[in-house]
């Protein structure tokens, strides 16, 4: 087992990631090099776990001592029924990506949105009180920067969709929280005007796919925040386009980064080295 300090001695923390695939994901580079720089004993390791294996998958969480697992595709929405608690977030969103482990008791949490919502302050706009925000994608991943965006209490969320329907069922969930409106795509030239962030939550213009945008940069304007989700190019199409139109970009690495550290100091309890694990990412991306 590769480990963060060395040989694994019993006592040391033990934390992982599940999805099918596995291989691919940087999560245990990332928190390996974060366990070391925060000088704590332990190993995250990469676990591949089939569908069907799931539920025996959790329940080896608690006989072998795992103090916690992210979960990543597909299992984030299965793995629900599997966990005795839910943290509030994760049950609006309909998905967890983290669990951990008190003596046998698994709660699962969402750190997707709240980690995003992290970056985009932390990076570029300190503060979204009153922003007019407009998200393009209404999938799972728009579901929990949704959430987590309207607890920033933004004057408005504009939710564009190629289907509709799903923008506006979107959000008529959430519309006990704040002002907000689902659209079609076609409808997004109109409502652009006074929108000081843009979020792309769709993979149009994601490797290989490079030369996609969600979006005319026509309808982009100087001073607009353009965030995209994607960190595969770390700069996308639209991200390069607006920048070209004098906007301020932000792109999606950043959010990579902040839901693996709200998931370590759920875990730990500490502070995560965010500049650490960020500098990880990118030597790894090259
Ligand atoms: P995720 O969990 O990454 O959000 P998802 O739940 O499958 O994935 O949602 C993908 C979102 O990206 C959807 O809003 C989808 O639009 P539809 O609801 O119309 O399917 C959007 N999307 C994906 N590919 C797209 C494309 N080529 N053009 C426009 N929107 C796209």
């Amino acid at each position: 087992m590769t480990t963060a300090t060395g040989a694994y001695k019993n006592g040391d923390i033990l934390l992982g990631v599940m999805g099918d695939p596995i291989a691919q994901s940087k999560s245990p580079i990332m928190h390996g090099a974060a366990l070391r720089a925060m000088g704590i004993a332990g190993a995250y390791v990469p676990l591949h776990v089939a569908p069907e294996k799931l539920e025996e998958a959790i329940q080896a969480i608690r006989t072998l001592g795992f103090r916690g697992v992210n979960v990543t595709i597909p299992h984030k929405v299965a793995v629900m029924a599997h966990l005795d608690h839910l943290d509030e977030t994760a049950v609006a969103i309909g998905a967890v990506n983290t669990i951990v482990n008190n003596n046998g008791v698994l709660t699962g949490y969402n750190t997707d949105g709240i980690g995003y919502v992290r970056s985009l302050k932390t990076e570029v706009i300190s503060e979204l009180n009153g922003a007019k925000i407009m998200v393009i994608g209404a999938g799972g991943a728009a579901r929990g920067i949704v959430s987590a965006l309207l607890q920033e209490h933004p004057s408005s969320i504009i939710i564009a969709n190629r289907t509709a329907a799903t923008a506006s069922d979107l959000a008529k969930a959430y519309s006990s929280q704040g002002e907000l409106t689902g659209i079609s795509m076609g409808e997004v030239a109109g409502m652009m005007d006074d929108v000081d962030v843009l979020i792309n939550t769709t993979s149009v213009g994601m490797f290989p796919q490079m030369d996609e945008t969600p979006l005319d940069s026509a309808l982009l304007h100087e001073g607009m925040v353009v965030s995209d989700l994607i960190y595969n190019p770390l700069r996308t199409r639209l991200l390069l386009e607006a920048l070209e139109c004098g906007c301020r970009i932000h792109g999606g690495l950043g959010m990579f980064v902040y839901q693996g550290a709200y998931a370590l100091e759920y875990w730990t309890g500490q502070p995560a080295p965010t500049d650490i694990m960020r500098k990880t990412i990118l030597d790894c991306l090259g």
